[in-house]
């Protein structure tokens, strides 16, 4: 089965030198690696000083490196769905250029990016696929978008397949705004399905790992909690934290002062992350560039071990009966009781956290019981339902 890692933070901290550094110790150690930028700012072709570009080119015995391109991207994933909704803007008096322009919907490219991870699971070439991704905030985004299509790909992509099959032209004329034609729906169906396919690759414990890398100050570290919370929210398995340029133990005079800082940032890190396990790697004297350098730091990082092992297994969320009630439990690390919404609706229960929202369908046992009430403990959250003598045992109902 093709292992994926995913590297992500905070812009700066060093996201492109450990996948790169990864990548390579793989690739030496007999894996057939691939390693593929999905940050739009690609830069692990200066990381490796060897030309990259957007189809896989062989770097070395093992190993393959990729920067996709964004118009190849769009050409391939969006060029249906875009002349249509381009259509419809212009359709609404919007100017061709600009109608042109509006649809290239933000973040596309990146998604485009990400799904030659699912290209390459289904080709079936490498053992591991390293992904060096985009600084938090955008990956999150992105990642959380498949959730949402599924549901676009279960409920509406069926009905308008019909409705434009059916009445597309007559609609068109009654309703006045331009029917999207069958390869319209047939198109944006495809690529949902692609992007549910790559969704369930990302968040299976089993093959994904999403490793945060982050710097020892107060920033980068507060953004590597929010990402926490949101890979724990959406189930995306986090497996490792990487603590990048680390002053090393004989630092002084002018940055003793931030070694300092550093070292009592570490223990805090290692609490918080924990049972995630953190590692280090030391801020080296020289640029970690080329082979031999990029060497170094996968060995700083990983010496003997195996970078593609899974270095944490976490649970994602359980549900547990005991006398007369189900609990369902979901790990929520930085997050407090008052900043999670929940609603309920039949056999969903929607999930908000600040910004986010996750749909969790629920299994079947809890469909028809009814929430008694949620709570916080020790990170986690607590859903109890009641759970109802069945029909025809207890009588009432
Ligand atoms: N541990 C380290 N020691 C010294 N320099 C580093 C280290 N990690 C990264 N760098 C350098 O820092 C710069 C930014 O790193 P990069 O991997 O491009 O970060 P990101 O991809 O997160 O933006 C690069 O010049 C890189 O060579
Ligand atoms: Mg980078």
């Amino acid at each position: 089965m093709t292992r994926i890692v995913l590297y992500t933070g905070k812009g700066g901290v060093g996201k492109t030198s450990i996948a790169a550094a990864t990548a390579l110790l793989c690739s030496e150690r007999g894996l057939r690696t691939m390693i593929l930028s999905t940050d739009i700012a690609h830069s692990l072709s200066d990381a490796f000083e060897v030309p990259l570009g957007p189809e896989p080119t062989e770097l070395t015995l093992n190993l393959w490196g990729q920067q996709p391109d964004v118009y190849y991207n769009i050409e391939r994933y969006w060029r249906i769905i875009q002349t249509y909704v381009s259509d419809l803007f212009s359709w609404h008096g919007l100017d061709e250029v600009m109608a042109e322009e509006m649809t290239v919907l933000p973040g596309m490219d990146e998604l485009g990016n990400l799904l030659w991870i699912a290209d390459h699971v289904d080709g079936g070439d490498y053992d591991v696929i390293v992904v060096d991704a985009a600084p938090t905030g955008e990956t999150l985004r992105l990642l959380s978008m498949p959730e949402a299509s599924r549901w676009w790909v279960e409920r509406i992509a069926p009905i308008g397949k019909r409705v434009s099959r059916l009445g597309g032209p007559i609609l068109q004329k009654v309703i006045g705004i331009p029917v999207p034609q069958e390869e319209v729906f047939l198109a944006a169906e495809r690529l949902l399905g692609r992007l549910d396919h790559l969704h369930r690759l990302l968040d299976d414990p089993d093959r994904t790992s999403v490793r945060i890398v982050l710097a020892l100050e107060k920033l980068s570290i507060a953004e590597a909690h929010r990402s926490f919370t949101y890979f724990h929210l959406f189930g995306y398995p986090s497996d490792l934290v990487i603590a990048n340029r680390v002053f090393p133990a004989d630092t002084q005079g002018y940055f003793g002062h931030l070694r300092e800082i550093q070292q009592r940032y570490l223990p805090e890190v290692e609490e918080e992350f924990g049972p995630v396990p953190v590692r280090t790697v030391p801020f080296f004297d020289r640029e970690m560039v080329g082979f031999d350098k990029l060497r170094e730091v996968g060995q700083a990082l990983f010496g003997d071990d195996d970078p593609s092992k899974v270095y944490y297994r976490g649970r994602p969320y359980q549900v547990q009966r005991s006398n007369g009630t189900y609990l369902l439990t979901l790990e929520l690390p930085f997050t407090s009781r008052d900043e999670v919404k929940l609603t309920r609706h039949s056999d969903e229960l929607i999930l908000q956290v600040g910004s986010w929202r996750r749909t969790l369908i629920l299994p079947r046992v809890l469909v028809d019981a009814p929430t008694r009430g949620a709570r916080m403990e020790e990170q986690t959250l607590k859903v109890e339902f009641e759970a109802r003598a069945r029909a025809g045992r207890g009588g009432k109902r």
